[in-house]
């Protein structure tokens, strides 16, 4: 098989792409990848010399450019992980998460249909779902729960839901869907919760905890929702949606508090700030169906999984801190220079 990976030199793409270079060594992966500030070439070092493995700079939402790249390269799977990913960045600026999740997945069932791709797979979000209260702990989001969207982050993600609905619908095109919770793991764009407060914590520097902390995020290892994706996309019926979640309810506080501990860093950091808008309450996958039907299950336990996670970014300082500085965007100049 061909599979194209697009938004493999993100977080969670590139744990995708290694895992099928590595697993799959007769299927050839293709990496599609803008690389704007969030993807980053030093994620796949580990397999950028495998001789299944091609990276392709490009943009999910040029039409010319991905009607050239799928008649060139007819791929049998494609597995969209590419979007502008960052709530906060959807708040100050929402124009590119319409360009790029909802054009861009438009543009990429276009190409489905025209070019009889196998398989389209639509890496989405719980967050379509909206959320849930924080006083009621007994509601889950299952597959039947309906769109509810916060943010222009997630009303864009669930505007290409709905399109991969439609286009199976409509044209046929064989289509899947899954709808993951908060991942946590290495290579983590420092943006996000988990790896901004390690690095402001090493830092010494205050933890900017948005409201009162209480939000809850249901965590779950980014291996893990690789391995649901790839059972998805190999065993998963045509036209279905699938959640991904390992019941690890926490509150932003305990996150925080938890790396604190880990480091050694005191509470008094931390520091409360202004509320994000719309801020979604509480997230909580219901995992029934695709541990039912695909026999999927988490392998990594949360406390274990922070641990190591947190000892990954004590021992990869040099990777965010590149980040932070701005220096790692001149690594695609550096190792591609000959290539592209
Ligand atoms: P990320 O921001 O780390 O990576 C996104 C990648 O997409 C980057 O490499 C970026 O360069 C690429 N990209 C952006 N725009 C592009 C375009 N127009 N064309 C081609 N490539 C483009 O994101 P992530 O956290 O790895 O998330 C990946 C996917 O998983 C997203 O679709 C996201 O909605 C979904 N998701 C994320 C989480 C999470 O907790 N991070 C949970 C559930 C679902
Ligand atoms: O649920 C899946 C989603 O998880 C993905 O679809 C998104 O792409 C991903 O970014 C993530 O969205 P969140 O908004 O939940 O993640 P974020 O890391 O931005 O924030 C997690 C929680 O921490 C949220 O309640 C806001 C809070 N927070 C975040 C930041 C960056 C803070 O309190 N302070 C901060 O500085």
């Amino acid at each position: 098989m061909k599979i194209c990976v697009t938004g493999g030199a993100g977080f969670i793409g590139s744990v995708m792409v290694q895992m099928l270079v590595k697993n799959y060594p007769e299927d050839e992966i293709v990496c599609l990848d803008k690389l704007t500030y969030a993807g980053n070439l030093e994620n796949l070092k580990a397999v950028e010399n495998a001789p299944n493995y091609k990276f392709v700079k490009g943009d999910i939402a040029d039409r010319e450019f991905i009607f050239d790249l799928f008649k060139k390269e007819k791929f049998d799977v494609i597995i969209n992980f590419a979007a502008e990913t960052h709530v906060d960045r959807s708040v100050e600026h929402p124009e590119e998460f319409i360009r790029t999740n909802v054009m861009g997945t438009t543009t990429l069932l276009d190409a489905c249909r025209e070019f009889g791709i196998k398989r389209y797979h639509q890496v989405s979000t719980d967050e379509v779902y909206g959320d849930l209260p924080l006083d009621r702990p007994d509601l889950f989001f299952d597959e039947t729960t309906p769109i509810h969207a916060s943010s222009p982050y997630s009303a864009a993600k669930a505007s290409a839901d709905l399109f991969v609905m439609a286009y199976y619908r409509t044209f046929g095109v064989p289509v899947t869907i899954s709808r993951c919770s908060n991942n946590y793991g290495q290579y983590q764009f420092p943006e996000k919760l988990i790896p901004l407060m390690i690095s402001r914590a090493e830092a010494d520097e205050a933890l900017p905890v948005y409201g009162t902390g209480e939000n809850v995020r249901d965590w779950l290892h980014v291996e893990d929702h690789c391995k649901a994706i790839d059972l998805i996309v190999r065993k998963g019926r045509v036209g279905e949606i699938y959640n991904i979640g390992g019941h690890n309810e926490r509150t932003n506080l305990q996150v925080v508090k938890t790396i604190l501990d880990a480091l050694g860093k005191p509470e008094s950091l931390i520091k409360y700030v202004k509320d994000r808008p719309g801020h979604d309450r509480r997230y909580a996958i219901n995992p029934t169906k695709i541990e039912t039907e695909l026999g999927w299950e988490p392998t990594w336990n949360f406390d274990t999984g922070i641990r190591q996670t947190i000892q990954w970014y004590i021992d990869n300082e040099d990777w965010w801190k590149r980040i932070l500085s701005g220096e790692y965007q001149d690594y695609f100049k550096e190792m591609y220079k000959d290539r592209v």
